[in-house]
């Protein structure tokens, strides 16, 4: 039985594109044939509700899981008119988490075991992270194969980048061998604007390759569609945004290739 890799969207900042990249990356994998998980692991629910799901009014959420009270299988829901995408929804009990497991035994291995015997159901999960480097993201990471960044093209980018980066290769160090930066993807990009260009040359030169090729631009599409409940690629899929989100699907899925041979 085959798999599933797991990716977690981590960014410490606010507003970077992370949710908007694990809902529409998500989306985008999933039309393009895959079997694709996408955990909300932000209290705020902003991925659940983005994708439809009102996670106050359901009975169980990631939060159960966690506690161990459910089986993620009894969480996991399907998405409207994206039959290969699947969401484990989320909402603000989550936060309880960080409090209650503070001294926990192995406390940053409770979303790697609870996600251990869906994995064999999907080709990838994508992990939405919060932003902060606490337990929950902490978890994300020590659960995951891998990083994916989303970036803001803007001037204190690359400092939050460098704290991201160490972090990233504490919790190999500590808990989890296989983890590493999987890729960076711009995103609320302005062509019109010279600053992206330094930032991009910038990450670029520190990162070479692992910087994705496709960047997002900034698209008012992208920030609609989450009231509507839909992923940008069946809200309107003909705008940029929508566009920009197939492309990075399509160079997420040739990397993955690439990486196999
Ligand atoms: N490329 C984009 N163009 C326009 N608006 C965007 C774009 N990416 C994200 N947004 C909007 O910016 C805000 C922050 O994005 P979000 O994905 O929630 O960031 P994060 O999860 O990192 O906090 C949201 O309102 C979202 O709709
Ligand atoms: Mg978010």
């Amino acid at each position: 039985m085959s798999r599933a890799k797991v990716v977690s969207l981590a960014n410490q900042k606010g507003g970077v594109g992370k949710t908007t990249t694990t809902i529409n990356l998500g989306a985008a994998l999933a039309l393009l044939g895959r079997k694709v998980l996408v955990v909300d692991s932000d209290p705020q629910g902003n991925t659940s509700s983005g994708l439809g799901v009102d996670a106050a009014n359901l009975e169980h959420h990631l939060y159960h899981c966690y506690m161990q009270q459910v089986e993620a299988t009894q969480v996991v829901r399907p998405i409207a008119d994206l039959p290969n995408l699947a969401l484990l929804p989320t909402q603000m009990d989550l936060v309880g988490v960080e409090v209650e497991l503070m001294d926990a035994k192995k406390r940053e291995r409770y979303l790697a075991n609870l996600l251990e015997p869906v994995l064999g159901d999907y080709d990838y999960v994508f992990i939405d992270c919060p932003p902060s480097l606490g337990l929950l993201t902490l978890n994300a990471l020590a659960a995951s194969d891998s990083v994916l960044i989303p970036m803001q093209c803007e001037y204190f980018a690359l400092e939050g980048l460098s704290h991201l980066v160490r972090t990233v290769r504490l919790v190999k160090n500590a808990y989890n061998q296989k983890l590493f930066v999987e890729g960076l993807v711009l995103t609320m990009f302005d062509r019109r604007n010279r600053l992206t260009y330094q930032v991009q040359k910038e990450v670029f030169s520190h990162f070479q390759d692992r910087l994705f090729d496709t960047v997002i631009p900034r698209n008012v599409r992208l920030s609609e569609a989450p009231s509507h409940g839909q992923s940008v690629l069946l809200y309107d899929k003909t705008a940029a945004g929508a566009v920009s989100y197939m492309a990075l699907g399509k160079e997420f899925l040739k990397r993955q290739e690439k990486k196999r041979h």
